[in-house]
């Protein structure tokens, strides 16, 4: 793997994210990832940021909320749809992920949780803020469409320690 520069990539990142990339978390020795196809990529704090959605009824909130980085993974080339499509439909709840699907994980030097290889691209992130969302805060038809349950997401901004390209 190495290192590429983020803002080299944002195109490419935002052009895949709706289709869907791999949001990985690890606490107390448990590592699990969840299919995320929403997001934001910017420049906040002089700092990179990825911002990642994460509604609480997940057990990745559940993991993310006991860990200070998370990682995200991104096939580019429309590879590892079944993966996506079973880690975006079953809980770590209920199912350990990577024994299911014999996925790879790597391990980086910025942090303990792994990234899933097989991937093209992936960012080491670093949680700098979190927000619940306000559903007062919210426009109607958004809350109407997006949250019927009103499972609300917390975003998750993290700096991006590194963005490593697989080669
Ligand atoms: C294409 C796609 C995109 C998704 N995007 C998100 C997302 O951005 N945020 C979120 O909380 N859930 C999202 N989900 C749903 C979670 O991936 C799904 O509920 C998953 O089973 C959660 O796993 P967990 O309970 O192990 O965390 C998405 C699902 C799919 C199929």
């Amino acid at each position: 793997m190495k290192k590429v520069d983020f803002n080299q990539v944002l195109n490419d990142y935002n052009e895949v994210l709706p289709k869907g990339v791999f949001l990985t978390t690890k606490a107390k020795g448990e590592v699990n990832t969840m299919t995320m196809g929403w997001g934001t990529a910017g420049f906040i704090w002089n700092q990179n940021i990825l911002m990642a959605p994460v509604r609480k009824s997940r057990y990745t909130h559940q993991l993310i909320e006991n860990s200070e980085f998370f990682t995200v993974s991104v096939p580019l080339n429309g590879q590892l749809k079944k993966e996506l499509q079973f880690c975006g439909t079953k809980s770590g709840r209920d199912y350990n992920k990577v024994e299911e699907l014999n996925l790879e994980l790597g391990e980086v030097e910025e942090c303990n949780v792994p990234i899933i290889k097989g991937n093209d691209l992936h960012f080491i992130c670093k949680i700098k803020y979190q927000q619940d969302m306000v559903k007062e805060n919210l426009a109607e038809d958004i809350l109407e469409n997006k949250y019927p349950d009103k499972d609300m997401h917390t975003f998750y901004y993290a700096e991006v320690a590194a963005v490593y390209q697989e080669e």
